[in-house]
């Protein structure tokens, strides 16, 4: 509990001064355009132009959480909706509602989008009409759990409004390329320097934390997920590679396009990761406990709104089957955690999900707890974890000394080994991961 004081303290302190910050002009002279030594540098990227602003709509995210996790739903709808942090070259605040709402308009030309919007009955405005559902409690969200809808509107606001704006920065840099002008956006912002903003964000840059963006959630899962692969630094490389393509005078446009793609791929491996946590979470014969529940439908719920439209242009049976296990309301995982992971590896290696193989999603080991609320039912959902794990391990261990008796234990035997233990839904070593975005 001192902990959770002390960070919610500390996040005000943060967020105090970055109101204050605020007050100033827009365009500050400390970061000259172009100027590397006062622009900011998100993880290993270096910005060339000023999207410091940019950065801080994660403390939008930052305040509206705080507000839908006390339910306090009128308030995080302003956030949203009226943005606090983020200010736009003319003055106003960019919001994250404002992500979806534009998306007609600046995205109809990409692929990803396009996809989506399809698959949310051709509907443009589908993440912001999610996020109002959840805060409202109207549509799908009628009747649903207060934490379930806590949950479902900030993981849309982050996975779903500000995930695809992040491919559309991308995009755009690629067509900025193409029209040999870098720099033609809002503010002389080069959409690749925003690119890492939006991914990244200003706590990263910052504070040094990990942050609330998808960087963060990259960071957290890649600690639940053991094997699992290095996300984010494969994207801070590329974000970094396709810099210098930009920054070239050459413009090799298709090489800039391939590393957004390779980019967008990686983007979908900590939402697979979330949706096999969520699957495990929300399953009330594996990880599910009744105070957890709630949040883990609500979380399992905007994970799956962020992937689905690629899960169903890949196999739409799998669409449908993951779209019924993860509801916002009523019974979640109804197939069972096993069977969704079956499902979801079926994916790998096809479509949509061409570059991801299994072990860059590697195998849940410590689900941990649905976000620590400071309830007692998170802590007995650890130590059951925790409890499971041991008697897994013994299993393991026993396993293993007759495993080795036969053969040499290979390397191969041992990661397949553990990948049964996940798959055998009882997963998890009673970690507590830090509050994860
Ligand atoms: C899922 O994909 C199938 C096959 O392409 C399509 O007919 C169906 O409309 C898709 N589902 C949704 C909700 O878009």
């Amino acid at each position: 509990m001192a902990v959770k004081w002390f960070s919610l303290l500390a996040l005000a302190l943060v967020a105090s001064f970055a109101a204050a910050q605020d007050e100033g002009p827009f365009e500050d002279p400390d970061c000259a355009l172009g100027d590397e030594n006062t622009c900011p540098v998100y993880s290993t990227y270096q910005c060339t132009t000023d999207v410091r602003e940019r950065g801080e709509i994660d403390l939008d995210v930052n305040d509206m959480a705080a507000f839908a996790d006390s339910f306090e739903f009128g308030q995080a709808k302003s956030i949203f909706q009226q943005g606090k942090n983020s200010r736009t070259s003319s003055g106003g605040f960019r919001t994250l509602e404002g992500f979806s709402v534009q998306a007609e308009d600046k995205m109809s030309d990409w692929p990803d989008f396009q996809l989506f919007r399809e698959y949310y009955n051709d509907n443009p405005a589908y993440a912001r009409d999610y996020v109002l559902d959840a805060l409202d409690a109207s549509g799908e969200f009628g009747g649903a759990d207060d934490w379930t809808r806590a949950e479902a509107s900030v993981k849309g606001a982050q996975y779903m409004c500000l995930a695809m704006y992040v491919i559309h920065e991308m995009e755009d840099a690629v067509a900025d390329c193409e029209a040999g002008d870098v720099t033609a956006n809002d503010g002389g912002a080069k959409a690749w320097d925003e690119t890492a903003a939006f991914y990244v964000g200003s706590l990263v840059a910052n504070t040094g934390d990990d942050g609330v963006l998808q960087y963060g959630l990259a960071l957290n899962r890649q600690l639940q997920f053991t094997g699992s692969a290095d996300i984010n630094g494969q994207v801070m490389d590329l974000l970094n590679e396709g810099k210098k393509l930009v920054d070239s005078p050459t413009r090799n446009c298709p090489e800039l396009a391939r590393i957004k793609n390779e980019i967008i791929d990686l983007l979908k491996v900590p939402l697979l990761q979330g949706l096999i946590r969520y699957a495990f979470l929300a399953d009330e014969n594996s990880g599910g406990t009744s105070s957890n529940l709630p949040k883990a439908r609500g979380e399992g719920n905007a994970f799956a709104r962020s992937i689905l439209p690629w899960i169903n242009g890949t196999d739409p049976n799998v669409g449908t089957k993951i779209d019924e296990n993860f509801p916002p309301t009523g019974r979640a995982v109804k197939d069972g955690y096993n069977s969704v992971v079956e499902s979801l590896e079926s994916l790998y290696g096809k479509e949509y999900f061409q570059s991801i193989s299994a072990d860059d999603v590697g195998t849940l080991t410590a689900a941990g707890d649905v976000e620590d609320s400071g309830l007692s039912g998170g802590a007995i959902a650890g130590i059951v974890i925790g409890v499971i794990a041991g008697v897994a391990l013994l299993i393991l261990a026993a396993l293993w000394f007759m495993k080795r008796r036969k053969s040499k234990s290979s390397y191969a035997k041992e990661a397949n080994l553990s990948g049964d233990v996940a798959n055998g839904a009882t997963a998890g070593d009673g970690y507590v991961p830090p509050e994860m975005p």
